[in-house]
C-alpha cells in the first residue's frame, strides 16, 4: 500500500468532515455528522478496523495518522455542539429578557381585576366608617359555616348553599369550601372581644354555574357588635355605603324583610335604578335592585360564640363582589370574570397605581 498516498487521503476525508462540522447548523445535523465519522460504520471508524491487518510497519505510520484524525474531528464535534447551544442560550435570552430597570409605563401592561378593586373600593368606604378588616380560611367546618350561625342541623338552608364537601377524615368529619363569608363574623367573635367593627372580604364557593354564578365568588362581610348599635344605624350604615360605592349623592333605598338564621330581624337591601339604554343608573328610577343581606345579629349567635345576648348586640350584612363589580362596571358575565382572558382584563381592568381613595375618587 502506498502510504504517502493514504495519508493524502486522510488529510481529504478530515477536511472534508471538518467542513461538514463547520456546516451544520443544528445539534440534529451535528449529530449525523458525527455518526457518519465516528459511529460503529463511520468513515473513520472503518479506517481503524483497519489496522488490524496492516503490516508492522505500516501501522507504525498510519495508527498516529488516524488517531489523530479521530481526536481531531472529536474535538471538532464538541467545540461544534457548545457552540451550537451558547447560540440557542443567547437567543432565548434575547427573546425572553426582562429589563427590571425599565421606568413604570403610565399606558401599564398590567390591570387590576376588576375584583380586586371592587374589594379595594369596599374596604376604603367601610375603613372611612371605621371598620377594620379580617380574613378566615377558604376550608371551613361544619361549625363554623353553619352551625354557630344557628342553622338548625339537617335543615333544609343548608342545602339551599350547594355546599362544596370534602370526603371524611379520620374522625368522620366532612370538610367544605366556606359558602359564604360569615363563618369569619364567628372566628372573629370568638377571638376578639367587643366593641368589633370589622369587615371581611375573601373567596366563597357553592356549587353553581351560569351567567351571574360560578363555583367561586366573592363575598364581603360586615359585623358590629357593641352595647348599643341597632336596626337605625345600620340603615345609615348601608345607605351611606351605596352612595359612596355607586359615587353619587342621593341614593333610593329600601329595606325588605328576609330571612336568615343568624339575623333577626333579617333583610335585604334594594336600591332604586333606572335603564338607560343598556346602562344601569344607580340612585334614580322606579326598579329596585337587591345589593345585600343584612339584619341585627341573632342572639343564639351570640350565645354560640359565648356572648350575653343581655349585653351585646349589633348588626351583619353581606353581599357579592363581583356582583357589586358587574352592576357597577357594567360588566355582563360573571364567567368571564375567571376566564384569564388578557383582552378582557385590559378592557375592564383599572389603571395598577390609581388606588381608590375618597379624596380623589374610587374609580377614577
Ligand atoms: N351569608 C349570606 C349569604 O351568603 C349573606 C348575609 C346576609 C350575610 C345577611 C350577613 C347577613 O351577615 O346579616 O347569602
Amino acid at each position: 500500500m502506498n502510504e504517502s498516498h493514504n495519508t493524502e487521503k486522510i488529510d481529504a476525508l478530515r477536511d472534508l468532515i471538518l467542513a461538514d462540522v463547520a456546516e451544520a447548523h443544528d445539534v440534529k445535523t451535528l449529530e449525523e455528522v458525527r455518526i457518519a465519522a465516528l459511529g460503529k460504520k463511520g468513515r473513520v471508524s472503518e479506517l481503524m478496523k483497519r489496522l488490524g491487518g496492516m503490516s508492522a510497519d505500516e501501522r507504525k505510520v498510519m495508527g498516529p495518522k488516524l488517531n489523530g484524525l479521530k481526536d481531531i474531528v472529536t474535538n471538532a464535534i464538541t467545540e461544534r455542539t457548545q457552540d451550537l447551544h451558547n447560540a440557542a442560550l443567547d437567543a432565548r435570552l434575547k427573546t425572553e429578557k426582562v429589563d427590571v430597570t425599565l421606568p413604570v409605563r403610565p399606558q401599564g401592561q398590567g390591570k387590576i381585576h376588576p375584583v380586586s378593586q371592587v374589594t379595594d373600593e369596599v374596604i376604603t368606604i367601610f375603613g372611612d366608617m371605621g371598620f377594620s378588616v379580617r380574613e378566615g380560611p377558604d376550608i371551613e367546618d361544619d361549625f363554623h359555616n353553619f352551625t354557630a350561625l344557628n342553622f338548625p342541623k339537617h335543615h333544609p338552608a343548608r342545602d339551599v348553599h350547594d355546599t362544596f364537601f370534602f370526603g371524611a377524615d379520620a374522625q368522620g368529619e366532612r370538610k367544605l369550601l366556606r359558602t359564604h363569608t360569615s363563618p369569619v363574623q364567628i372566628r372573629t367573635m370568638m377571638t376578639e372581644a367587643p366593641p368589633l367593627r370589622v369587615i371581611m372580604p375573601g373567596r366563597t364557593y357553592r356549587c353553581d354555574s351560569d351567567q351571574t354564578h360560578t363555583p367561586m365568588f366573592h363575598q364581603v362581610e360586615g359585623l358590629i357588635i357593641d352595647q348599643e348599635t341597632h336596626m337605625g344605624h345600620l340603615k345609615w350604615c348601608l345607605e351611606e355605603f351605596a352612595k359612596a360605592f355607586f359615587e353619587v349623592d342621593t341614593i333610593r333605598a329600601r329595606f325588605r324583610p328576609h330571612f336568615f338564621p343568624f339575623t333577626e330581624p333579617s333583610a335585604e337591601m334594594d336600591i332604586g335604578y333606572t335603564r338607560v339604554r343598556n346602562e344601569i343608573r344607580v340612585g334614580e328610577g322606579d326598579d329596585w335592585l337587591e345589593i345585600l343581606g343584612c339584619g341585627m345579629v341573632h342572639p343564639n349567635v351570640l350565645k354560640n360564640v359565648g356572648l350575653n345576648p343581655n349585653e351585646y348586640q349589633g348588626f351583619a350584612f353581606g353581599m357579592g363582589i363581583d356582583r357589586l363589580a358587574m352592576l357597577k362596571y357594567g360588566i355582563p358575565d360573571l364567567r368571564d370574570f375567571f376566564a384569564a382572558d388578557m383582552r378582557w382584563l385590559t378592557h375592564y381592568g383599572f389603571a395598577p397605581l390609581n388606588i381608590p381613595n375618597l379624596a380623589t375618587g374610587l374609580s377614577r
